[in-house]
């Protein structure tokens, strides 16, 4: 028999290696070992480690873990680079942006080949997903450049961005990360992965070939520490990471307090929804995509099949057949299905992980395949007999292992897919259109895909919500990332503040605070909480003291402390369906909110005035401002929405905004009215729940509040209100794993601790850490500022064609 007529007979793949010697032969002419990219020039290369091949075991270059010291040098160079930069036409900007994607494409099999090796993953995916979606990211944010002074009025870059990526998409993250920071105007020092810095290097001599001014770009290798030297670093403007939740949850520590922007890109535990009537060939074709594609080290991978019972054994026998075809084997072999794993400690944290899931029940199967000689190769692998607490149903494994759970009814499909901390991905198969769009706004994820998975698109936004982290990157969302309000970088101190040293009125003499005395004026004259749509006592059952500038008692309110927020939050919690009442509803219920505090303007002056000393006609201005506000974000709660994208590929992306969930509201301590206001409303026009904590030192005029709300239609739960010592509760609101967000009005110091106390949940935070933002200004909070921070992008992709 012939070769030929044997292939024919037998069917067996033969080899077809894609040839490793143009990027052996670029490491070579850089000796193999690497310094870091800083301000255009090559350093010397310092103290090294190797980078391996992870198919094969063998060493490929050194690179230079970088020092503290190195990332000094890099920040300085990235910042006498930034003046520049950032004042180039976005049209220059955007040219150079374009240079850059066109050597992407004209070297991409040099970069594509060298990816696989550095990193493992099948030549397939590096040559026709990596490389071309990182040209797409490039060409894509070239146009942004040009056209941000349209669309971002008003709108400056941070200005030196730290940015550290995974090993898992080396040099797509690296252009996730940077194409949109050049854009806006920011100068850059990006660390890639200590196990996948080689194409990060190659991309440096990119940009010098671009002719990048020098140290618009800097590339620092290292390991974690340096990481940490970048993050902690006190010139850097902007932290931009990708990663582990784990180090998220560290950077958002480390940051809490310095006002470094932040954005977080985290893990995933991500749901595989199949419907009864899915086309079922499709759906495994997806899974094989959704949970084996780059070995399943994948942030957004289908990780967790949650498959219709009627359906689950065909399925899951289809699926095993399907398994048993995958092909293992050398990545630069371009028919093979599945790489290698990164490293040998990933190998090894998978079987860890396995390892714990047997014990705990789980059975599991692997194909018989042939695994290669060596490497850092593993089976893919199908766990099954498995239930929502089970370590591999929680954990992110990060590698080529699927757990299979299923479902009888729809309802039941969408409460496992949110069981679980994080929030990245989703994908729905059903080829009932009315299900899948169903479905797809109740999955608490940022991305959502239908009969499809794993797509990605430079103009769709990618990001998490819950513990899959904040910010987004691609879109607009994704740009606006990179950019901040110019007035915010020149806010100064403001003179008094929730939490800061600022003097309180003291008692007047003979005008006792004597909790007693003021009592026994009345029976009950203490001003209560408002909690679930009812008046509430403080669980502390004492009140505090309210005092007019002289010192006078002008009332008294409960002291709420942390039993009083966790009955708060969980109200709002019940309250949740606010997000979904329609948009003109709830701007009917502000707009009624509105008008009747306007009737009893008069009332609520005085009582301002009582309380701050204010004259009458600035309490009443004071009062008009508050009504004019709920009036603006009602007039916003139907038209603050999404867009429809385009992605190169026969989908739409439709990009919904959606309520972030149960907001934490801080207020000023100044303008006690209008502070407070200001922040509540377009939280409430965007359909989150409040708990809100008034001016600890002026509260009364949200207690009398609560009648208001009450002849507005507000539902139950939607506005609640607990008083008391404002930085105490504040501590509480952010640790609390049930509040989605916390804006915080007060002092640097408490700010801080505000953000750092926020990492259990990650939930996002805006403080003003003791600066003069100055609510009542209308053009700069009367819209996009507060919405944005509101609200989060889910976006859903939805194919078409037949
Ligand atoms: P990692 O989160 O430690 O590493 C990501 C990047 O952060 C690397 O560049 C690393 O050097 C850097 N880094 C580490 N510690 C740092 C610190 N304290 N400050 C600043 N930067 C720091 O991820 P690792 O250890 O490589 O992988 C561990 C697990 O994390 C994986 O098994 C997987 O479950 C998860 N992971 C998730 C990713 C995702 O995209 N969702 C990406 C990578 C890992
Ligand atoms: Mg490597």
């Amino acid at each position: 028999m012939n070769k030929i007529t044997q292939i024919f007979e037998t069917l067996e793949y033969g080899p077809a290696p894609e040839s490793a010697d143009p990027a052996l032969a670029w490491l070579k002419a850089h000796g193999n070992k690497f310094g870091h990219f800083i301000d255009g020039e090559w350093t010397k290369p310092g103290k090294t480690f190797a980078s391996d091949n992870p198919a094969t075991g063998k060493k490929l270059a050194d690179i230079t873990d970088g020092t503290p010291a190195d990332v000094d040098k890099a920040v300085k160079a990235a910042r006498a680079a930034f003046p520049a930069w950032s004042a180039l036409s976005g049209y220059e900007r955007g040219k150079h942006l374009y240079a850059i994607a066109r050597l992407v494409q004209k070297h991409s099999r040099l970069f594509a080949v060298l990816e696989s090796l550095d990193n493992g993953k099948p030549i397939r995916e590096s040559r026709d997903i990596d490389i071309p979606l990182v040209a797409r990211h490039f060409y894509h944010h070239a146009g942004w450049a040009q056209h941000l002074e349209r669309e971002f009025p008003g709108h400056v870059p941070y200005g030196v961005c730290g940015q550290i990526i995974p090993w898992n998409f080396p040099l797509l993250m690296l252009a996730w990360k940077i194409a949109p920071a050049l854009a806006a105007g920011n100068t850059v020092i990006l660390k890639p992965a200590e196990f996948t810095s080689l194409t990060a290097l190659l991309f440096a001599e990119i940009v010098e070939k671009a002719g990048l001014p020098k140290g618009v770009v800097n590339i620092l290798t290292g390991m974690g520490e340096t990481g940490a030297a970048i993050v902690n670093h006190a010139n850097v403007d902007k932290i931009a990471f990708t990663g582990s939740t784990e180090v998220g949850k560290i950077i958002r520590s480390a940051t809490a307090g310095s006002g470094k922007g932040l954005s977080l890109e985290l893990g995933g535990k991500s749901p595989y929804l199949v419907f009864e009537d899915a086309d079922i060939d499709s759906a495994i074709e997806g899974l094989v995509d959704a949970i084996w594609f780059n070995q399943g080290q994948v942030c957004c991978a289908g990780s967790r099949l949650l498959v219709q019972e009627s359906i689950e054994d065909r399925f899951i026998d289809k699926l095993k057949r399907r398994m048993a075809t995958l092909r293992v084997g050398d990545p630069l072999d371009k028919a093979i299905d599945i790489g290698a794993l990164v490293a040998q400690v990933q190998v090894e944290r998978v079987r860890d992980l396995m390892k714990k899931g047997i014990e705990e029940g789980g059975v599991v199967y692997e194909p018989d395949i042939d695994l290669p000689k060596g490497g850092c190769f593993l089976r893919p692998a199908l766990v099954t007999n498995v239930s929502p607490a089970h370590t591999l149903v929680a954990e992110e494994i990060f590698g080529p292992v699927l757990v299979a759970m299923s479902f009888r009814t729809p309802e039941e499909a969408v409460a496992l897919a949110n069981n679980t901390k994080y929030g990245l991905a989703a994908t729905i198969w059903s080829e009932n259109i009315n299900l899948a769009l169903d479905i797809a706004p109740k999955l608490k994820a940022g991305v959502v895909w239908i009969n499809g998975t794993n797509s990605f698109d430079a103009a769709v936004g990618f990001g998490g919500y819950k513990e899959s982290g904040f910010g987004r990157e691609g879109g607009k969302e994704g740009m606006a990332a990179y950019l901040k309000p110019s007035w915010e970088k020149s806010l100064k101190m403001a003179s008094s503040q929730a939490g800061a040293a600022a003097p309180k009125p003291t008692a007047k003499a003979g005008a006792s605070t004597n909790p007693l005395d003021a009592s026994s004026e009345n029976i009950d004259r203490t001003a209560k909480m408002y909690i679930g749509g009812k008046q509430a006592r403080p669980d502390s059952g004492y009140s505090r003291p309210v005092l007019g500038p002289d010192g006078t008692l002008v009332g008294e309110v409960g002291d709420g402390n942390r039993k009083d927020i966790r009955n708060a939050v969980e109200a709002a919690r019940a309250a949740l369906s606010w997000g979904t009442t329609a948009a003109h509803s709830r701007a009917q219920i502000l707009y009624f909110l509105a008008e009747n505090l306007d009737t009893r303007a008069d009332e609520f002056a005085r009582r301002l005035r009582a309380q701050t000393g204010e004259s009458l006609a600035s309490a009443h201005k004071e009062v008009a401002a508050s009504v004019e506000r709920l009036f603006a974000f009602a007039g916003w709660a139907d038209k603050y929405d999404g867009a429809v994208h385009n992605p190169p590929s026969r989908t739409i992306a439709v990009a919904m905004v959606e309520p972030i969930g149960v907001i934490g509201i801080v207020a000023p301590p100044s303008r006690p009215l209008l502070g407070a206001i200001a922040l509540i409303a377009p939280a409430l026009a965007m359909g989150n729940p409040v708990v809100l904590v008034p001016s600890e030192r002026s509260p009364l005029s949200l207690t009398d509040l609560y009648q208001v709300i009450e002849t507005s239609d507000v539902p139950a739960g939607v506005f609640n209100i607990v008083t008391g010592d404002a930085v105490a509760l504040a501590k509480t609101l952010a640790e609390h794993d049930g509040v989605d967000a916390l804006w915080f009005a007060g002092s640097a110091e408490a700010s801080a601790m505000v953000e750092k106390a926020s990492i259990g949940n990650l939930k996002q935070t805006w403080t003003t850490r003791g600066l003069s933002y100055d609510l009542s200004d209308r053009e700069k909070f009367e819209g996009d500022y507060f919405l944005r921070r509101a609200t989060q992008i889910k976006n859903v992709w939805v194919p078409y064609g037949a």
